[in-house]
């Protein structure tokens, strides 16, 4: 059976953990840079094997409570990663039909994990990666909710606080809740993050990012909204029961770490956006200088060719931009090593010359 090149670019699955033999990958959002040595003390007498609360362990949520601006550690319900913190919060919001309004170019799970559930997404088209009032205003009426990344994957943008407040505050006038996906909060060049509050609010988050832990699956999700915390630990008893305690453990020493670790991490990440921006600015291509995450989001001429034939021909990978509701770009993560970039654009830029 012949299989074409369109039908091998349906998913990113085809590159998840793809690597050696030469190859330079542009492609997960998994960071590169350890996680805090001190999580590692967490297994040293660690000998609780049972079950564990649904919740999510009485220690972490306690510990999560604190960095939420001494928050209810009760409003907490800890989950496998961001990834199931936002599954659980649509099924606890939403019944088949509904409606979730999300801006696009958005993260490639959004769209997926909506559908399976039997929501139906609705698109807010952004500007340069920027949420565009007049056209939230108009769609957000026949949604339940909206769900806000912010920094995007895989824009790198971060929306303005000036919109952020008008979204909250429309929002909660509306009775619409407000899902914040923030799991790229610690990683924001450009100003300090905004935390999005009121009992309309459900804030997604995780250790996947800030603390390189996305292999240990350990997220969380936090809503003043009794009833949807209750919904979330419903579905979960029965879904896929408590996160891994072990893990648990480790996210909790995790916050202990002085905040000076996420600073230097942050600062590593900021030096490879200039390269990376810089590099493709060079090459000529047309993109948005990322103010967080570690995404850059370029233009390219047949995107889908393009991350075909860089993969093929010269061992690098991409992602096509249609995985994230954008046909006309290509995304590269840049959490890999700077002379893995200065060696991924000189690639890059030997593909494009010659076409
Ligand atoms: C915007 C966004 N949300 C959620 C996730 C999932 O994160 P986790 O590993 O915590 O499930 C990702 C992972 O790349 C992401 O980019």
């Amino acid at each position: 059976m012949v299989i074409y090149m369109s039908d091998k670019l349906s998913s990113p699955s085809i590159f998840i953990g793809v690597q050696g033999n030469g190859l330079i990958s542009f492609g997960s959002g998994q960071p590169d840079l350890p996680p805090p040595q001190e999580i590692f003390d967490a297994m040293k007498n660690f000998k609780a094997f049972g079950y564990g609360l649904i919740q999510g362990q009485q220690t972490l949520r306690y510990a999560l409570s604190k960095e939420c601006g001494d928050a209810d550690e009760n409003n907490f319900v800890v989950t496998n990663g961001a990834s199931e913190a936002l599954d659980l919060t649509f099924r606890s919001i939403c019944k088949p039909k509904d409606k979730i309004l999300i801006h696009g170019p958005y993260y490639y799970s959004y769209d997926p994990m909506l559908k399976f559930n039997h929501i139906e997404p609705v698109i807010t088209e952004t500007v340069k990666g920027k949420i565009q009032m007049d056209d939230f205003e108009q769609k957000i009426h026949d949604c339940k909710a909206i769900l806000i990344n912010s920094p995007s994957n895989p824009t790198g943008r971060i929306q303005e606080i000036k919109t952020l407040k008008e979204i909250e505050k429309i929002c909660k006038d509306l009775g619409k809740v407000i899902i914040s996906d923030e799991v790229y909060k610690d990683l924001i060049y450009e100003r300090e993050n905004y935390m999005l509050s009121g009992d309309h609010i459900v804030t997604i988050n995780s250790f996947s990012k800030t603390f390189s832990m996305c292999g240990f699956r350990v997220g969380y999700l936090y809503s003043n909204d009794k009833n949807i915390v209750k919904n979330a630990i419903d579905i979960k008893t029965h879904a896929s029961m408590n996160t891994n305690i072990l893990a648990q453990e480790m996210a909790v020493e995790a916050l202990k770490v002085p905040k000076t670790f996420v600073e230097k991490q942050r600062k590593i990440w900021e030096n490879r956006r200039d390269i990376i921006y810089e590099g493709l600015c060079d090459i000529g291509l047309d993109l948005w200088k990322p103010e967080g995450a570690f995404y850059v989001f370029p233009k390219v001429k047949n995107p889908r060719k393009t991350v075909w034939e860089l993969y093929k021909k010269h061992k690098v990978i991409t992602y096509i931009g249609d995985w994230f509701g954008d046909p006309t770009r290509i995304r590269l993560s840049y959490a890999l090593t700077i002379d893995k970039i200065e060696e991924g654009l000189k690639r890059i830029k030997k593909y494009l010359n010659s076409g």
